[in-house]
């Protein structure tokens, strides 16, 4: 759903904005500290209710403020203009989330209709980093592209929960065996999902791969979180006592991971930053694409600190890459890359202390 206004009020050193966008690419340039990462992390709270800088929210809150907003005016798909709006206030420890001013309770069903993917200036961790952010970004695409996933997700996560409670209690064998046709059955549907969805995801990669990086030799692996050739049934039995002494499940989808290799290397291994920050953009603006393909939703884009880290080359194939996706995408540099951006004719917003104007030339 393509945001068309954003309206922020104190919100970290932004005291006050009101932002049109375009529904193509919206550039925000600004030195260090004007409020670039600010606006991205306020966006972001408005579609995900969350922050990716802080887990308390109450820190985004400008200092000489008691409260703050987020609020956006959305295009649904039959064209009827939506007002989403966050809230948080300094003495209360939640946030108060409205959409056409009726309170939102079950986030899943936002973030279904307006989804946003989110690529910091520390993408190349989703490379090099735990597997736990790969299988976050999996997942993301798993939830919006495969219909059955989240309640597949949901239960085998609740069993996964109930079994660990067991395994605190040195339950008998039998007990947890018993339990653990459930959890097979439940840790097999979310492999399945996945597995299916990886089959779409790796094409678009290697598309993408050879567009920047000039490489189409991507392969992704997926690892399913137990060991190869044997069934998690047969693992589960056999890893029993070492589970039940850790009172924990060491195996299972929870465990997963994806490993990607260029050419013949694990790029975690063997890439260096910068390829690993394009590959993090690739693997992240091929799930948006696969979005668009398989649902026909368009999602945002927010990229923070595009170049860095980057050279001229690298940026200008990125840039150009993210401006032929199906979305909005909004991007913040502090130089504006010395024009690399002009070929593209985005829509420029400048920022100093907090303050934006915008449409100035580039
Ligand atoms: N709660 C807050 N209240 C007021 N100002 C804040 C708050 N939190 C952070 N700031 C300030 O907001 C300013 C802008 O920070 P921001 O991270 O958005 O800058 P930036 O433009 O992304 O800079 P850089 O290019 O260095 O990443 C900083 O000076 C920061 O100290
Ligand atoms: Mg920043």
């Amino acid at each position: 759903m393509p945001l068309e206004k954003a309206h922020i009020k104190n919100f970290r050193n932004i005291e006050e904005a009101l932002l049109t966008f375009d529904n193509g690419f919206n550039l925000i340039i600004g030195d260090n500290r004007s409020g670039k990462t600010s606006l991205i992390e306020a966006l972001h709270f408005l579609f995900s209710y969350r922050s990716f800088r802080t887990q308390n929210l109450q820190e985004t809150i400008s200092q000489h403020a008691s409260q703050n907003f987020v609020q956006g005016i959305f295009i649904n798909a039959a064209g009827k203009r939506i007002k989403a709006r966050v809230e948080r206030r300094r003495n209360n420890t939640s946030s108060v989330f409205t959409c056409d001013d009726s309170a939102i309770t079950k986030l899943s069903n936002w973030v279904k209709h307006a989804p946003a993917m989110l690529v910091n200036s520390d993408i190349h961790q989703l490379i090099s980093g735990s597997p736990q952010g790969r299988r976050k970004l999996l997942d993301w695409g798993v939830f919006h592209v495969e219909p059955l996933f989240e309640v597949s997700w949901k239960t085998f996560s609740r069993l996964l929960k109930q079994r660990n409670a067991l395994l605190k209690r040195s339950p008998e064998k039998e007990v947890v065996t018993t339990w653990d046709k459930l959890f097979v059955e439940a840790a097999e549907e979310v492999t399945r999902h996945r597995e299916m969805h990886i089959a779409k995801y790796t094409p678009v990669i290697c598309e993408l791969g050879k567009r920047v990086l000039g490489e189409e030799q991507i392969k992704l692996t997926y690892h399913r979180g137990w060991p190869e050739g044997v069934s998690l049934k047969e693992t589960l039995s056999l890893t029993l006592a070492r589970d039940t002494k850790i009172k924990n499940t060491e195996y299972g989808p929870h465990r997963a991971d994806i490993s990607v290799t260029i050419g013949k290397g694990s790029s975690r291994y063997f890439s260096s930053r910068g390829e690993q920050k394009l590959l993090g953009y690739i693997m992240s603006a091929a799930q948006t694409i696969l979005l668009n393909q398989e649902k026909d939703l368009q999602c945002i884009i927010l990229c923070d600190d595009l170049e860095s880290e980057l050279d001229e080359n690298s940026s200008r194939l990125l840039i150009e890459m993210l401006a032929t996706l199906p979305h909005p995408t909004i991007v913040t540099s502090i130089t504006g890359a010395g024009g690399l951006y002009k070929k593209i004719d985005p829509h420029v917003f400048h920022v100093k202390h907090g303050v934006f104007s915008q449409n100035p030339s580039l």
